[in-house]
């Protein structure tokens, strides 16, 4: 692993982000590759291991934001990029690799009947969004507080839930993520609590006959790897149904993740649409809006000349991605490789929790499959509001120690395990975990979390 515990913020990548800065705000491509004090740039990628400029190795939990659930260059979806790569065929060219993924993702994804495929998770949300307008006949739509659902307008509200703004659990405030809307916009997009069904179902009744969709993650992602509790997605379901509302999962994460169908599969509670994202390239853009048949043939121009929801796109199934896609889930299939990484998963959460009571640290491991989370909290972690009053500092302190002695968070934020994750890796990011925590308590960082 790293053994220049200045690899981050010395040498050539200094050079680099010198560079970067001339010609990108905070020198980066996206808000995602921000890292203080310096993104760390990389030389290349192989398994579980990104490698910095110097070929210094690093343990990798942010595996492409998730996306790599077969960790980096996996030679069959190398071979597949390259097959794709070599038939030629362009984008917006139709060939038989796109049946051959829709078929896949309609055998796993056990609500999924059709499927459309879009080159973002951003763009499958909105396509959803779209969609279920025009099978209700109503605009407004309700997403949970916290819940990241990419950034389309209509879902960039109440992505956090910070204490300043955040209003009463009971009717949570609609709050522009970093971004100024419409007040329109913001009318029509309804904050709702996670895992709090009584409130949810008052909230929504006020407003059902208005309401086109209520999206959900099963696993509240960004806002810390919070599973939806099994009896409030059952209820969800139920409320949704009474009032003609369509339910949506947002699979980005959770799909060929948690199961291979997902997040639906693991709760046995379905959807009427689904949007999927990351897994299904494996690495490669390309995400997807799926559901019951009826629901999805408003994309139909055959059945609704008139009167059609548009969805379309330059870089829809793109046949590098698409081919990357059948790859991954093919591999995952075969190789059983779902429970695998969920095995990882609870490797490294009990290896966590472990540390955390050992050192007489309160702490909450959340996460569920191969996802994971540490929250420095007295408090039952729930949803968004119980992990924002974690402390955030010590969490991203902890990560930033953690990235100089060889292991790869997105800081702040949940772990992601992939399939070339190994137990070994697990244990010696336990090691490290371990010690920085010490070398933490040594500082006094956690004496108000000491019992
Ligand atoms: C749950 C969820 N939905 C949607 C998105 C947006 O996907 P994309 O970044 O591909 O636009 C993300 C991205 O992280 C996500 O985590």
């Amino acid at each position: 692993m790293a053994t220049n515990p200045e690899t981050v913020s010395t040498g050539p990548s200094t050079d680099l982000h010198k560079r970067a800065l001339r010609v990108m705000p905070d020198g980066v491509a996206a808000y995602a590759q921000r890292l203080t004090p310096e993104p760390l740039y990389l030389s290349g990628a192989e398994g579980s291991r990104i490698y910095d400029l110097a070929g210094e190795p690093y343990i990798d939990y942010m595996v492409g934001a998730g996306s790599l659930v077969l960790g980096h260059r996996h030679p069959k979806i190398v071979a597949g990029v390259e097959r794709a790569l070599q038939a030629g065929v362009p984008n917006i060219g139709v060939a038989e690799d796109q049946i051959v993924l829709a078929e896949l993702l309609c055998q796993y994804v056990p609500s999924v009947e059709r499927v459309r495929f879009l080159p973002t998770g951003t763009e499958a949300v909105q396509a959803a969004i779209r969609i279920a307008r025009k099978a209700t006949g109503r605009t407004m739509i309700g997403k949970f507080e916290g819940a990241y659902h990419g950034q389309s307008e209509n879902v960039m509200v109440s992505v956090n839930a910070q204490a300043r703004d955040r209003g009463d659990v009971a009717a949570p405030s609609r709050v522009p993520y970093h971004c100024l809307l419409p007040d329109p916009v913001i009318d029509q997009t309804m904050v709702l609590p996670f895992n709090d069904l009584a409130r949810t179902t008052e909230l929504i009744e006020r407003f059902a006959d208005q309401i086109a969709l209520v999206v959900i993650e099963p696993v509240l992602g960004f806002a810390g790897a919070i599973p939806a509790e099994q009896s409030f997605l059952e209820g969800l379901r139920t409320l949704t149904t009474q009032h003609g509302i369509l339910l949506v999962y947002d699979e980005v994460i959770t799909g060929f993740r948690l199961a291979m169908g997902g997040g639906q599969e693991l709760y046995g509670v379905l959807p009427d649409l689904t949007v999927l994202g990351k897994a299904i390239g494996g690495g490669m853009p390309i995400a997807a809006v799926g559901g019951r048949q009826d629901i999805m043939e408003w994309t139909s121009v055959n059945s609704h000349p008139d009167d059609y929801v548009f969805q379309s796109g330059t870089f829809s199934a793109f046949p590098m991605s698409v081919a990357a896609g059948i790859a991954t889930i093919q591999t995952l299939a075969e190789e059983r490789l779902v429970d695998y990484t969920n095995a990882m998963g609870e490797l490294i959460r009990d290896g966590l929790r472990r540390l955390c009571s050992e050192r007489r640290i309160a702490a909450q491991v959340t996460g569920i499959g191969s996802i994971f989370h540490l929250h420095f909290t007295r408090e039952e972690v729930h949803n968004a509001r119980t992990a924002e009053d974690a402390d955030q500092n010590l969490i991203t302190e902890l990560h930033r120690r953690a990235l100089k002695r060889g292991l790869y968070f997105y800081q702040g934020r949940l772990g992601w395990i992939s399939a070339a994750h190994s137990g070994d890796d697990i244990g010696y990011s336990l090691d490290i975990f371990g010690a920085v925590i010490d070398e933490m308590i040594a500082e006094g960082a956690f004496d108000a979390l000491r019992d």
